[in-house]
């Protein structure tokens, strides 16, 4: 038919009409588009650039209004409804923030009108604020986090693809069931193991134990693995109304590495107990390992009451229990297959619930 009409169009005309018939229910009567809520907490997706050109930009500048400007079309996928619950460089994320946009994300979850939702932010904590997501919303339906390596005023910026795309799979019942999804390059990853593994690359979101579990773009996601395949959060996740930011306790990460001393440990412990933390995460070298000085600052840690958990530097693999530690003699944890910054969410809310150390290693095999 498209080839009939070649002979009587122009080709501009051709090439609108050929997109139009590509293009996937673009003129959906309203009541049959879903409706999607779009939350936005800012990132480089918001970012503006110095000057043009310039390699220097500013995260979390623009609104999610300005955003959607610049996606002629996306309200044809789905009806929006925008909510700027922040605008900021993800680096400054703060457990309040991360509830609150926990709590906005469940309400418009409970609405039975909308399909998914979307969230824009940061890459920096991307993956962090995904875990979290994971461990304390209960919705079958997607949630989709996205953002961008290249600021909305760059030339090649990825943001409007990536945001077009999180649109097309939070409107797809084809989403549900996998637990909050990270996006972006194409890409889409389950929470549990993505990371940020590259500074400034496009594809610098891997999930180096798991894989993606799809692809996605403006026409919607492809999944290579089906939801039932992705593993349970731990514990059965943990109850959001019961979680108050300034009442969790306070978990820190310590790196270990070569001629580590105790001192940071150290320094912790001569804390008033009031500011002391919780709980220590070990990034350590190898699997969950660090040198002998900083393993007795750790024991000094656990003796006065601090919960440890072992995880890893190396980014891929599991840290297993008494291998080169004693776990068992120092009641330590091993993280099996949480990142640091992972196991320090996962820590912090499992010591809402607990401080039964077997209980806490239950909720990392879990994980
Ligand atoms: N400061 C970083 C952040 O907001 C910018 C990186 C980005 O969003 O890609 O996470």
């Amino acid at each position: 038919m498209l080839r009939h009409l070649a002979r009587s169009v122009s080709a501009a005309a051709l090439a609108a009409l050929v997109s139009l018939a590509a293009a996937p229910a673009l003129h959906a009567a309203d009541n049959e588009r879903p409706r999607v809520a779009i939350l936005a907490t800012g990132g480089t997706i918001a970012g503006v650039q110095a000057h043009p050109g310039a390699a220097a930009y500013k995260p979390g500048v623009l609104t999610l209004d300005h955003l959607l400007a610049q996606l002629p079309g996306l309200d044809q996928v789905a009806r929006l409804e925008g909510e700027q619950v922040a605008n900021i460089a993800s680096q400054d994320i703060t457990a309040e923030l991360w509830l609150r946009l926990a709590r906005r994300a469940a309400a418009h979850l409970a609405d039975p009108a909308v399909s998914g939702v979307v969230i824009t932010h940061g890459t920096d904590t991307m993956e962090e604020s995904a875990w979290l997501l994971r461990l304390v919303l209960r919705s079958e339906k997607p949630v989709v986090l996205t953002g961008a390596m290249l600021p909305a005023t760059h030339p090649q910026a990825d943001g409007p693809v990536n945001l077009r795309s999180a649109v097309a799979v939070a409107a797809s019942p084809a989403a549900r069931g996998y637990g909050p999804l990270l996006l972006l390059n194409g890409e889409l990853h389950p929470a549990r193991d993505v990371r940020k593994t590259a500074t400034e690359a496009i594809d610098t979101f891997q999930s180096p134990n798991d894989l993606p579990v799809g692809a996605a773009s403006p026409a919607g996601p492809s999944f290579s693995v089906s939801a039932s395949s992705i593993r349970p959060a731990p514990g059965g996740g943990f109850d959001l109304a019961a979680l108050d930011a300034d009442a969790l306790p306070r978990v820190v990460i310590v790196a270990a590495h070569g001629d580590a001393d105790g001192s940071v440990v150290d320094a912790l412990l001569a804390l008033p107990a009031e500011r002391r933390p919780a709980g220590i995460v070990l990034a350590g070298v190898g699997n969950g390992n660090a040198s002998a000085p900083l393993l007795a600052a750790l024991e000094r840690a656990s003796s006065a009451g601090i919960v440890v958990v072992r995880s890893s530097r190396t980014g891929r693999g599991l840290v297993d229990r008494n291998l080169e530690v004693d776990d068992d003699r120092l009641g330590w944890i091993a993280a099996r297959a949480l990142s640091p910054q992972k196991a320090r969410i996962l820590l912090v809310l499992g010591l809402t619930r607990t401080r039964d150390l077997a209980e806490l290693q239950r909720l990392f095999d879990e994980a």
